[in-house]
């Protein structure tokens, strides 16, 4: 059960640091994006519950899991990465974590 809390402590913080970058260059998307994630970690708060019941088991969650960042990734995240390379404000961590992205100017 650690895992599962540790996987959704990371899902946490890198949400958060996806919105603070939508927030720093004014996505217009912002607020329906960041429901999407509150949405996720809701349901694996559900999900935890049934595992803990024994309704689901953690491979059901991660199989859930898989699907659903790939999905997230090709789509919303995708849409919100292109406005981002393209906005005139730049998020901070460009600045100071240039070695983590992929894309250079
Ligand atoms: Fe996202």
């Amino acid at each position: 059960m650690c895992i599962i809390h540790e996987l959704k402590a990371d899902t946490q913080f890198h949400f958060l640091s996806e919105e603070n970058v939508m927030h720093e260059v004014g996505y217009p998307g912002l607020s329906q994006h960041s429901a999407i994630h509150s949405q996720l970690l809701k349901t694996l708060d559900e999900m935890t519950v049934e595992i803990v019941k024994h309704k689901t088991s953690e491979f059901s969650m991660l199989d859930f899991l898989h699907n659903w960042l790939l999905n997230h990734i090709q789509h919303a995240d995708a849409e919100m990465g292109a406005y981002v390379r393209s906005a005139s404000t730049r998020p901070i961590g460009e600045k100071f974590y240039k070695h983590f992205l992929t894309y250079r100017d």
